[in-house]
């Protein structure tokens, strides 16, 4: 399938909860210009029942930069549903979660969780791949019964935003880890190969890891093996710290492509290889507020608060100005607090 995933090596900004909202998106593809952009993960069963607050992580701007949406869960209906509600919203593929660690994610059996039912694994994607085939062919939201709030909340958004979807077969991916409890790279990998999504990105770490100790690149490196067999485009994710490690990573284990998380926060510029002074961070955090407002003007300044103090540091009192962007509730407060220094 001609793809952006097929084009060339990729160096992508990773799905993040909390984190990849479409403010943050949005900055990262201006300052960074990332190759590809994920959303936050959002339930299947969720959509399905109708909870429209959950499409606010599936805001997206206008860009040439792929977008990807996430999804999670363990209901093939509801996947399939899901993929039709990403299609219809315009992104430019969908991406199933089988990493997440968090218990109340796994225990349920999805996420990470999936890795020890490795064949509804295999269900889940041949559904979201069966989904979005039939999408291309004339399936709407109202044949397969999405709930009809979440309709009408989507119709409501395009016709605000008037854009334009393209009927397409989207490329599926899934984001993996190396393992339940244990290391199971081989058995893993050879499930997911199986049934055949378009790439799989690996964080080199268990669930029972969650983010503790060092990405294993090793293992990593057999999964990009074992791909190399397909036409499967193989990701490799974990504690990348700069581009020249992205780079060094891709092709010391022959990669597809690279996923950046943490070191991106307060710093798209990690993508652009290039280190901004203090005085443009800041001005990048009240440029961050302001589009935060404008593309998700229902949401609470609580999450956007974290992302402010990610941009300050480096300066005298940054530690003090990072306590008064704690309690930030309008773009015009972090004017005020801003202003004092820049
Ligand atoms: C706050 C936070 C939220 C995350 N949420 C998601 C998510 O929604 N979906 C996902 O696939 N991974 C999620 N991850 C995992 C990251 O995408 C990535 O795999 C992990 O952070 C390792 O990469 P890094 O070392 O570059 O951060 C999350 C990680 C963090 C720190």
């Amino acid at each position: 399938m001609d793809s952006f995933w097929t084009k060339k090596q990729l160096i992508g900004l990773s799905p993040m909860d909390g984190v990849t909202d479409a403010a943050f998106r949005y900055i990262t593809d201006k300052y960074g210009k990332p190759d590809i952009l994920f959303t936050e993960f959002v339930p299947v069963e969720g959509l399905a029942r109708g909870a429209t607050k959950l499409l606010q992580s599936f805001v997206h701007h206008a860009t040439d930069t792929p977008t990807i949406a996430q999804i999670y869960g363990t209901d093939l209906n509801a996947y399939y549903q899901a993929a039709i509600v990403a299609a219809e919203l315009g992104f430019d593929g969908i991406d199933i979660n089988m990493g997440c660690p968090d218990r109340a994610v796994a225990r349920k059996g999805a996420g990470a969780g999936l890795i020890k039912t490795p064949r509804l694994a295999q269900d889940i994607i041949r559904t979201v791949k069966r989904a979005v085939i039939d999408w291309s062919e004339g399936q709407s939201m109202e044949k397969v019964q999405v709930h009809d709030e979440i309709t009408q909340t989507i119709l409501k958004y395009r016709k605000t935003y008037q854009f334009h979807v393209t009927k397409k077969i989207l490329p599926v991916s899934v984001k993996t880890r190396i393992g339940y409890d244990t290391v199971v790279t081989e058995d893993w990998m050879n499930y997911l190969l199986e049934a055949g999504p378009i790439a799989i990105s690996v964080h080199g770490r268990t669930l029972a890891q969650m983010y503790t100790g060092r990405a294993d690149w090793d293992e990593i490196g057999k999964a990009a093996a074992l791909a190399h067999d397909s036409t499967i485009r193989l990701l490799g994710n974990g504690d990348i710290s700069s581009l020249t490690e992205a780079k060094q990573k891709l092709k010391t284990y022959r990669l597809d492509g690279i996923l950046i998380g943490r070191a991106s926060f307060g710093n798209p510029w990690i993508f652009s290889d290039t280190v901004a002074d203090y005085k443009t961070r800041l001005k990048t955090a009240l440029e961050h507020a302001e589009i935060f407002a404008e593309l998700l003007p229902d949401a609470h300044f609580v999450s956007l608060r974290k992302h402010m103090a990610w941009y300050c540091r480096g300066f005298d009192h940054a530690a003090e100005v990072r306590e008064k962007l704690m309690h930030i509730n309008t773009v015009d407060d972090v004017r005020r607090i801003l202003r004092e220094i820049v």
